[in-house]
């Protein structure tokens, strides 16, 4: 397995991503951990992030003692800057800032032989303004670019390698088989880590950890949850309980849906909690967005602690935390891993009952997450499904929720992803799978139409469908027209109480993927 130290990239979990996909297993840490846990964590290999500060700054050092446990390093950028520095070379502030494409012209070397065509060149991203200067002893220059003499270093006898540009970034063209090259030949790592094999060790470590004792899940119908409930039924079987509470605000069938997965196909023990009365009870007359979400986060929890209340045996609580809740990041210590997530379905639970967690996807990152879920026989739809809102369609009808208007958004919103998943693009690709989310949402206004020879006079719905990395900026995404007028026309005509449909054109910033 291999270490990452994190040293406040912005993009250190990117390595963490490269070095799974490699199919190794990896953990980022933060850069100040001890010499004495690095040796617990026994890496076969370690890596040093990249970050935003100098190396002159006495705040951000690493252990150096992590330079003589004889197992290959490979520094990024700051990291490499690091190296060089604690090592006996020299390091300036560029008087140039480099960002952005660059070639860098290599020589020979064990990091970067064969990746290059007979131009001997590496197209890379670059993003720094120190630089080394002067090599300590026992390496030599293997990269450079005009603005950066000393691009890729090497020392082949202690197998330690330092780059300035970015191999974990997409930018940098042959990035993955640069990093593939350290992980599976420098340090001759075994690419074992794969979610089928994961099964058997995680099943272990679950049995090991409860032993003969109860453990409560909250079943959302989301990814993580389904994906912990399936891992955790298959070690411990009976002695699981899932609790799925339904507030009246899911998607059309959602509840059919689980309960058919789990319970009766999987056989796993569901409690089933319509609560949609009390729910609806609740939100009457509020109109105002945040309220409508503290009152749907409030009843929820109150909700479960009463029903999870009854299993009087549990001593677990199990939650679908995955990995990247749980990284502490350099860049602003936090530590999540054991905060009950707070936009989280399940909410917390009360102290008396003494509940341990267990988070048995804690050290997987999404990707993983959905893999295992196949690997556990979870039906393939299920597993890459768009995330879903906590509060629901609570934040998806404006204003004031009815049953009434929840009734009419969940057949329009179905048919909407119904028909992404029908229209396909050149490729065969679905446009439910080219798009991040999707989803329809109601208005409660109305406006005047014409059907056969009647006037109409109802709501309106609109369509929202984005593309994102990470949900922190989105693209609204550019459907063909087809799909929207089929939708459209399907809505209108099948949908009794719809008769307009529009088109969301707003990117995120400064509109959100959300209405509410
Ligand atoms: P916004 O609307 O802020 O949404 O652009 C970004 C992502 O977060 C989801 N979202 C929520 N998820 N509870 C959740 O579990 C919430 O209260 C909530 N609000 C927004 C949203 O669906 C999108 O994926």
């Amino acid at each position: 397995k291999i270490l990452i130290l994190d040293f406040g990239s912005q993009v250190a979990q990117l390595i963490a991503r490269r070095v799974r996909e490699a199919h190794v297993y990896c953990e980022l840490h933060p850069f100040d951990m001890s010499l004495a846990d690095i040796k617990a964590f026994n890496p076969s290999g370690i890596i040093l992030s990249g970050g935003p500060n100098s190396v002159y700054e006495s705040d951000y050092q690493a252990d150096t003692g992590l330079l003589e446990l004889g197992v290959p390093v490979l520094g990024i950028c700051y990291g490499m800057q690091w190296m060089a520095h604690v090592m006996g070379g020299e390091v300036t502030p560029g008087n140039q800032r480099e960002f952005g494409y660059a070639e860098v012209a290599i020589e020979p070397n064990r990091l970067t032989d064969g990746l290059s065509d007979d131009s001997h060149m590496l197209e890379v991203w670059m993003s720094h303004g120190d630089k080394v200067a002067k090599l300590p002893q026992g390496f030599d220059v293997v990269g450079h670019t005009p603005s950066c003499p000393i691009a890729i270093m090497q020392n082949p006898t202690k197998n330690f390698y330092g780059v300035q540009f970015h191999p974990e970034v997409t930018h940098t063209i042959k990035g993955r088989e640069l990093l593939n090259r350290f992980v599976l030949d420098i340090c001759a790592v075994k690419p074992s880590w794969t979610m089928p094999n994961y099964i058997d060790e995680a099943i272990a470590k679950i049995r090991e950890q409860v032993g003969t004792d109860d453990v409560i899940l909250g079943l959302s119908g989301g990814v993580d949850s389904s994906v912990a409930a399936a891992l955790i039924h298959r070690a411990i079987g009976d002695q699981l309980t899932c609790v799925f509470v339904d507030h009246g605000l899911l998607r059309l069938n959602e509840g059919k849906m689980v309960m058919d997965m789990f319970a009766r196909n999987l056989g796993v023990k569901v409690i089933h909690v319509d609560a949609s009365v009390d729910f609806m009870g609740k939100l009457a007359g509020e109109t105002d967005p945040e309220k409508k979400r503290k009152i749907i986060g409030a009843e929820f929890v109150e909700v479960f602690q009463r029903e999870s209340g009854k299993l009087t045996n549990a001593k677990w609580l199990a939650q679908g935390t995955i990995y990247p809740d749980v990284i502490e990041s350099a860049g602003g210590k936090k530590n999540k891993a054991h905060a009950i997530k707070s936009h989280h379905n399940v909410g917390g639970l009360p102290e008396d009952m003494h509940l341990q967690l267990l988070e048995p996807l804690r050290d997987l990152f999404k990707d993983e997450v959905r893999e295992l879920g196949v690997a556990l026989g979870l039906p393939r739809e299920m597993v890459y499904r768009h995330p879903f809102p906590g509060p629901g369609l609570g934040v998806r009808i404006l204003g004031e929720v009815k049953a009434e208007y929840a009734d009419l958004l969940r057949r329009a919103d179905d048919i909407f992803i119904q028909e992404l998943r029908n229209f396909k693009d050149e490729q065969g690709v679905s446009w439910y799978d080219k798009t991040s989310q999707a989803f329809a949402v109601f208005l409660p206004v109305k406006s005047v139409g014409v059907m056969g020879d009647g006037r109409t006079y109802d709501y309106v719905v609109a369509l929202r469908a984005v593309i994102t990395n990470d949900f922190m900026t989105a693209h609204w995404a550019h459907l063909p027209y087809d799909l929207l007028g089929t939708v459209s026309n399907r809505i209108i005509n099948e949908v009794r109480g719809i008769n307009r449909v529009v088109y969301d054109v707003s990117g995120k910033p400064p509109a959100t993927i959300e209405w509410e």
